[in-house]
């Protein structure tokens, strides 16, 4: 198996996402540690597994490690070109459906045993969110700063979609470090 920068294995379409990426100049790919994460989650997840914002196929490539047999895998990208190379990637694998389109194309698919809001959703509130994901279903998202009190800030104010996320009573939720400078929230429909 292929290793990444650390010198950890890395299964080969998350290597091939990790180049495409690299190829295109995308900058946006999700972190190695939250790759990690999501394929753990994944493995967890019995029935679909949503993901918002294809970019590269890098979450993907990790969702599609962890997932269970007889699970299935759907994300959704708005921009054409990305969406067809990752479409490419996954080329003859019936768990995997890449979707062209704004987010809430995969909304069809729910409900969601896991679901990764990474381009499209992240932003929307738990409101729009909480009806797509199945009783003990997890929402991650990440790309948050670090919080190092409560109520989390972002740029100097108090962050409402963290602490919208931290505190509904829909989800047992935890903002979790994923490195100095990266966190994720990983939140559980009750
Ligand atoms: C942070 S990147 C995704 C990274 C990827 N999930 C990963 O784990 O490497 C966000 C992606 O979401 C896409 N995106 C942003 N808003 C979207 C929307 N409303 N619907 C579909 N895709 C969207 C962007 O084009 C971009 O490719």
């Amino acid at each position: 198996m292929p290793t990444d920068d650390l010198g950890r294995p890395e299964p080969r379409l998350v290597r091939a996402a990790r180049a495409l990426a690299e190829e295109s100049g995308f900058a946006h790919s999700s972190s190695a540690t939250t790759g990690r994460l999501l394929a753990t989650l994944s493995g967890a997840a019995s029935g679909t597994v949503g993901e918002s914002g294809t970019g590269c196929g890098f979450g993907t490539a990790w969702l599609r490690h962890g997932l269970r047999d007889g699970s299935r895998l759907v994300t959704v990208e708005w921009d054409s070109d990305r969406a067809k190379a990752v479409a490419g990637m996954f080329d003859g694998d019936a768990a995997v459906t890449v979707l062209t389109g704004d987010w809430t194309a995969i909304t069809e698919h729910a409900p969601f045993a896991l679901l990764f809001l990474d381009g499209g959703g992240k932003r929307d509130g738990v409101d729009r969110v909480a009806d797509l994901i199945a009783p003990g279903g997890v929402v991650v998202m990440d790309d948050f700063t670090p919080a190092d009190r409560w109520p989390p800030h972002f740029q100097g104010e108090p962050d409402g979609l963290r602490i919208a996320w931290l505190t509904d009573p829909r989800f047992t939720a935890v903002e979790l470090m994923t490195s100095p400078t990266e966190s994720v929230i990983v939140a559980t429909r009750r």
